[in-house]
């Protein structure tokens, strides 16, 4: 089948119902039961509902692309800025002048094998330091929170970068305070461009901020006055904390306007808990995308599919062809309903003093509401609304406004990634659980000092990471070391839709990854090659990116002993 055949927009319809019928009725299940009652049809949305057109990055201010070639100076501040109700209110950004220019957040370009040089300077009233997610750097750059410098310091980095090219991103990584000022606004993407990658480019005539989109979602919550309101109880921090209003690259109900071709959208989940079931609808019906890259950068060649989970911190890079369409169509990007998985059993609940009264019937969760026919439970905004973990959310209108004629193809093979090679690999074994309301990895919980894993420098590992039956989603992220899936078990019916693989791995999982999400139950088996030039040891951090786990101590260290 030929994914980019003209004729395919219009058919797509049609497809869904007769190649995977049972997909799709699963799909359509779940968004009748699940679907909160404020929400409409898909597709059924007026252009009015979408009236702020999406954030795209230009070549300045916020989310701006900067190509990194001369040292930068990045300052984390505070400043004044309308995202929600063209309310100006405090958001964090980090901030950088060049030539009397300012980026807020600039998206970060670079050519792989480049040296990036750059100053933190730290403008917060409290510690910070910025981790560059996904990057393969040695510990210093890497910065683990052992590193986090005070109000007024600052902190320097420079390394090459060598990763091969792909959406990585940047964050705050302050032991206790990462969660809050990630969602208070400091976070944004790292570019990293290789031949490969320009080729693709070129064939697909593709232009960053233009046919290329990044696609930043983050949820959030705001007050009256239009500010983000950052305030976990104790429940939120053992389930994670979700906000009312989605945001895509910092713009609420944002639309798009394309044309009729072909567009790239890299998409990073850079929301603290929040995980997402992400479609294209047109009608009501889930169209076929290629996903061509993850975590990591380009897949071998591009996977079709109509769903794939997104988890917090990872990236998924996909192409979606409107050259079938007509002037005057929309596509909705989605988040599908889904089952949250809120599995703790009652032990959260009783461990937290919290949630009881939420707990109807056999409910076993105070977020198994939903799931289990109750009440839907979670973000609930001053005004009341509220909009659960694994609810339906529309995310984007991408509205079809002008015409075009696009004759490229999709190139067959889009990179060459080295065989995963596993057979003399070390195993390793790790579990995830709760025990009196926190989140531990193999029994333990951070301690900035001790260092539970100590690895060779070299050394070839297997990591079979189960996550307990009564559990949640966790997004497990790596430091420093980039891993490839293997092998996913023991999945929840709903990862189903989503399978490209024997090994049960989803779109999501594949080509190269540092996040990788384990729903309860399940055992995910991971390739990890702890090779690299740095001397000496190397200390890089395992933990869930739910940040508000990540906070309440579900991270460890891990040594790589030269
Ligand atoms: Cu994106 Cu340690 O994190
Ligand atoms: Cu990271
Ligand atoms: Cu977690």
């Amino acid at each position: 089948m030929s994914q980019f055949d003209r004729r395919k927009f219009l058919i797509t319809g049609a497809a869904i119902l007769g190649a995977s019928a049972v997909a799709g009725g699963v799909g359509w299940w779940y968004r009748a039961r699940h679907m909160p009652s404020t929400a409409m049809e898909p597709g059924a949305h007026a252009a009015g509902e979408f009236p702020n057109p999406l954030r795209l990055p230009g070549s300045s201010g916020v989310l701006g692309v900067l190509d990194v070639s001369a040292p930068v100076t990045i300052v984390a501040k505070s400043v004044q800025h309308a995202i929600y109700e063209r309310k100006s209110a405090p958001l964090l950004v980090y901030e950088v002048e060049q030539d009397g220019n300012y980026w807020l957040n600039p998206v970060l370009r670079m050519r792989s094998g480049a040296t990036f040089r750059a100053r933190l300077s730290n403008a917060l009233d409290e510690s910070t330091i910025i981790h560059w997610h996904g990057l393969k750097v040695d510990g210093k750059n890497d910065a683990h929170p052992s590193f986090a410098i005070a109000a007024g310091a600052t902190y320097d980095y420079e390394f090459q970068v060598p990763n091969r090219a792909g959406t990585y991103w940047y964050h705050p990584h302050p032991h206790k305070l990462t969660s809050k000022q990630a969602y208070l606004g400091l976070a944004s993407l790292f570019i990293v461009e290789d031949g490969e990658a320009l080729a693709l480019q070129k064939a697909l005539d593709l232009k960053l901020g233009v046919t290329d989109i990044p696609i930043v979602i983050q949820d959030k919550k705001f007050d009256d006055q239009g500010r983000l309101v950052y305030a976990p109880s104790d429940e939120e921090k053992v389930n994670g904390y979700v906000g009312d209003t989605v945001l895509v690259n910092l713009t609420p109900r944002p639309y798009f306007n394309a044309a009729t071709r072909l567009y790239r959208f890299r998409i990073l989940n850079g929301s603290n808990a929040r995980t997402y079931r992400l479609a294209f609808t047109r009608g009501g019906f889930q169209l076929v995308y290629a996903v061509i890259g993850a975590d990591g950068g380009l897949l071998d060649r591009s996977y079709h599919t109509k769903e794939a989970f997104l988890a917090p911190g990872e990236r998924l890079d996909v192409l979606l062809d409107l050259s079938g369409a007509s002037v005057g169509d929309a596509v909705m990007l989605q988040s599908l309903a889904f089952d949250p998985m809120h599995a703790e059993g009652s032990m959260a609940g009783m461990a937290m003093g919290a949630g009881a009264k939420d707990q109807k019937g056999e409910a076993p969760s105070p977020h198994a509401g939903m799931a289990m026919g109750g009440e839907p439970s979670g973000a609930q905004t001053p005004h009341g609304a509220m909009l659960a973990d694994g609810a339906a959310i529309d995310l984007m209108r991408i509205n079809v406004t002008s015409k075009m004629a696009y004759e490229p193809r999709v190139p067959a093979v889009l990179s060459t990634l080295p065989p995963v090679k596993a057979a003399d690999a070390r195993p390793r074994e790790f579990l995830l659980d709760l025990k009196d309301g926190r989140w531990r990895i193999n029994g333990e919980t951070f301690e900035m000092k001790e260092t539970p894993v100590t690895v060779q420098r070299g050394a070839k590992e297997i990591w079979e990471i189960r996550n307990d039956k009564a559990s949640m989603p966790h997004p497990m992220h790596l430091h420093g070391v980039p891993f490839r899936v293997l092998a996913r078990s023991g999945s929840p019916q709903q990862v189903a839709p989503g399978v490209v693989n024997e090994q049960g791995l989803t779109a999501t999982d594949l080509g190269w990854k540092d996040t990788v999400l384990l729903w309860p139950g399940e055992t995910v088996r991971l390739a990890v090659d702890f090779s690299h030039p740095y001397p000496g040891d190397q200390v890089y951090l395992f933990h869930c990116h739910n940040l508000e786990h990540e906070d309440q101590g579900m991270m460890i260290n891990i040594k790589v002993q030269a």
